[in-house]
């Protein structure tokens, strides 16, 4: 911490701590106030620091990530896309013609909207999946958790309410939290955020806005029912809040397309309603930032202000590559194909989960796209022995609680089969099913047979945690 700066200040009427005695102290997060006298205050600033900063607290969680480096364990934690489903050399194919056809304009400064005929082809894609755009609806985004930065800082004051469904996405938890809002959780079973509850809280505490992720949502891999989408817009449009809905995965299906979204769905007056994300980064590629918003035309104005102020625009090379990569043609066969890689990766997790874990008290529901299995393991804190699960039995996985904001729910975790080999799926899942009974028939009995499994079972490391 910087050494504290000591001021002598005289107080205004209006703004006095205190009609107290002098000599009185009193304390704010990052000040220290001792009150000489009715219009005379020495403070002593101990933080240099916006409170927000002390809003998000680095969790123990990410802490014990740090293991992950350890070349024999095996990672079922992170949300990385895999380098095998990623088009890599499409989007190599893409890059040089943008460097070919445009070489100065994808190195210069472009407008803060996003490029317009990029825009053009995303918002005609997006026509095609019943969503009314025009490129003017839309804004692209340095990924969409720049999108959901913005949305934030533009609707949420310190105080604010905010409603997410839970479990939800941990960077939108910790984007509400650092800009001091509110954050209420909505409860959510498989169909999604249970309405009844929704609305409950919604007339009590009256938010500004839901988060949701409709589309095999992470952590949970749920598909939001087709009948709650249009309650959840019916209530939007009745007590006037905003939806963000967070469609990160929804490209994702095995084989079914989940319901339209939201934003498909909503009529005129909803629509008003309705702020809607989507992200280049699982299908295209993680590392070129690009994703896009759209929202009704004054929410949008204000959104392109905060984002001129954040980074002015995304980078054109990033978005000139997606314009050839789409104009191309190519990200249709793309989807196809990664489409049936994340289902094979998904039952390569479900036959090992069958085949090792069918003995203990885990339980999980197969998804049907997306990038995660959620779990449930009846009486074991999650959190508690993962550090076991990391440094005795080299596997990774995310402890639920990582995704609440309240209560968190200590027996859940989240698997994820994106990035890691199906060889190395199968393996994990032994591991995991190895700790489960570990901790849940007591370490001594385990010992012997744990030190000759472990050791033979060196496999090589994948990508980490992003
Ligand atoms: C639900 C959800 N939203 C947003 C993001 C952020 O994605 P990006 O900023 O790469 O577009 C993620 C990342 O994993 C996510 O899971």
């Amino acid at each position: 911490m910087a050494t504290p700066a000591i001021f002598l200040c005289f107080v205004s009427e209006g703004k006095r701590r205190r009609v107290s005695a002098p000599g009185r102290i009193v304390r704010s997060p990052d000040h220290l106030y001792v009150i000489i006298g009715k219009f005379l205050e020495l403070t002593i600033q101990t933080s240099h620091y916006a409170n927000a900063v002390n809003r998000v607290q680095p969790s123990a969680i990410r802490e014990l990530f740090s293991l992950l480096s350890r070349p024999d364990v095996i990672s079922l934690a992170g949300g990385f896309p895999s380098a095998a489903a990623l088009d890599l050399n499409g989007v190599r194919g893409a890059t040089e013609r943008a460097l070919i056809s445009s070489l100065a304009t994808s190195f210069q400064y472009g407008n803060s909207e996003g490029y317009e005929p990029l825009r053009e082809l995303i918002a005609q894609r997006a026509r095609t999946k019943g969503m009314k755009l025009d490129a003017s609806d839309l804004l692209i985004t340095t990924g969409s958790q720049q999108a959901i930065d913005l949305i934030t800082r533009v609707l949420v004051d310190p105080g604010d309410r905010v409603a997410v469904e839970t479990p939800t996405y941990l960077g939108a938890l910790q984007t509400f939290q650092f800009q001091g809002a509110d954050v209420l959780p909505v409860p959510t079973d498989h169909e999604g955020v249970k309405v009844e509850e929704l609305e409950e809280m919604i007339v009590r505490h009256r938010p500004k806005l839901l988060y949701l992720i409709p589309n095999f949502a992470n952590p949970t891999g749920y598909v939001m029912s087709l009948r709650r989408r249009k309650q959840v817009l019916a209530l939007a449009r009745i007590h006037r809040f905003y939806i963000v809905e967070d469609d990160a995965y929804g490209e994702l299906y095995f084989r079914e397309p989940p319901p339209p979204t939201l934003l498909a769905l909503a009529n005129d007056e909803e629509r008003q309603w309705v702020v809607h994300l989507a992200s280049f980064s699982k299908i295209l590629a993680p590392g070129l930032r690009l994703a896009w918003l759209s929202a009704p035309a004054e929410f949008l104005r204000h959104v392109v202000v905060a984002k001129q102020l954040s980074d002015t625009h995304t980078s054109t090379l990033s978005q000139l590559t997606a314009f050839h990569y789409l104009r191309a043609g190519s990200l249709e066969p793309a989807l196809n194909r990664m489409r049936s890689f994340y289902e094979n990766q998904a039952r390569a997790m479900q036959r090992a989960i069958k085949a090792e874990l069918s003995g203990t008290p885990f339980n999980a529901m197969h998804p049907e796209g997306g990038m995660f299995y959620w779990a449930d393991l009846p009486f074991v804190d999650t959190a508690a022995i993962l550090r076991n699960a990391i440094d005795e039995h080299g596997v990774a996985y995310v402890p639920g609680a990582a995704f609440y904001t309240g209560q968190p729910a200590h027996t859940r975790l989240r698997l994820s089969f994106a990035s890691a080999s199906a060889e190395q799926i199968g393996e994990g899942i032994r591991r995991l099913a190895r700790c489960i009974r570990w901790e849940s028939l007591g370490a001594s009995n385990h010992a012997s047979t744990h030190a000759s499994t472990h050791a033979s079972n060196q496999i090589p490391r994948q990508e980490q945690l992003p």
